[in-house]
């Protein structure tokens, strides 16, 4: 049976009905899921919540998900098992975590504009966000088509940054909020990278920015000409008229394109509300060489 997807946005997002991925799915069904992300870039499905182990053999269908999902080496237990990230406000002992919790304070530049992982070699192909606990007020994902961000720039511009790279750094995203501490050990693990700031899908062949609040300059440019430029594509590729808003329910699975969106977290009461949601990434497998991945 075919699958039914309502677009939710006249540029970007569908919402896939009648697809329960608590069962299993076959093969037939899942190429048209692969299908619909290709041309809609984030798919939004509603059901009952998945198991850990349910939601990462799922995202396992679309490649190999990162090994190290820790950035912070917090030496705390975790809540939740290596496969997933924890984009929760909870701690190990399952309460919210206070104001001075290094690993809120690390969570809150989810706010800013990005797309998943562009600070690593191997970026992200998609991330697959689940909801087990959501905030009665406020803590929606909002979603930026990078493709029609693209499309909609003068050809002056679409030449101008053709062959541009940035410069990418998880320290840059967390210095933009005051966020310092990291150890060593931390900052040794996740050296800048660089990117270019146009990427062309694979399957559709259409070009999208590649932007995020990890991006800090242009490659051979000084560095306030190169932050102002990417300052500047951010600020257009965010208006009102390429951005989609996700409110969640529990049990909703998004799944989006990091090649070609951005996405970032609203507010929401951090010391009232439980918000639990649980991230599956996996890598995008064009930048996924053998020398590549040791370092990622
Ligand atoms: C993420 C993320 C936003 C949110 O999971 O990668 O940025 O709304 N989440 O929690
Ligand atoms: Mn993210």
């Amino acid at each position: 049976m075919p699958i039914n997807v309502k677009p939710l946005h006249p540029m970007f997002v569908g919402e896939v009905q009648d697809v329960d991925l608590s069962k299993p799915l076959s093969d037939e069904t899942f190429a048209e899921i692969q299908a619909a992300i290709d041309t809609s870039a984030v798919l939004v499905f509603h059901g009952p919540k998945l198991s850990e182990d349910e939601q990462a053999a799922f995202a396992e269908r679309f490649g190999p998900l990162y090994a190290d999902n820790r950035i912070l080496k917090t030496g705390l237990k975790d809540r939740i098992g290596p496969k997933l990230v924890d984009i929760s406000n909870l701690n190990e002992n399952d309460e919210t975590m206070d104001r001075a919790d290094r690993r809120r304070i690390f969570g809150l530049a989810n706010r800013l504009w990005h797309t998943d992982a562009s600070f690593k070699k191997v970026t992200a192909k998609y991330s697959l966000l689940h909801a087990h606990t959501v905030a009665p007020e406020g803590g929606e994902t909002q979603y930026a088509d990078m493709r029609a961000a693209y499309d909609a720039l003068p050809q002056k511009m679409k030449d101008r940054i053709a062959d541009l790279e940035a410069e990418h750094c998880i320290a840059t995203s967390r210095e933009k909020l005051g966020f310092t501490e990291f150890s060593d050990e931390e900052k040794n693990t996740l050296p800048p990278v660089r990117h270019g700031l146009v990427r062309t899908h694979p399957v559709t062949g259409r070009k999208a920015l590649y932007l995020a609040s990890h991006a800090s300059h242009v490659v051979g440019w000084p560095v306030p000409e190169g932050r102002m430029l990417i300052h500047d594509l951010m600020e257009h590729a965010t208006q009102p008229q390429f951005v989609h808003t996700h409110t969640w329910q529990v049990g909703d699975l998004v799944i989006w394109d990091n090649r070609c969106t951005m996405h970032r977290a609203r507010p929401f009461d951090l010391d009232t509300y439980r918000r639990d949601m649980r991230r599956a990434t996996v890598m995008d497998p064009d930048y996924m060489d053998a020398a590549v991945q040791k370092t990622a």
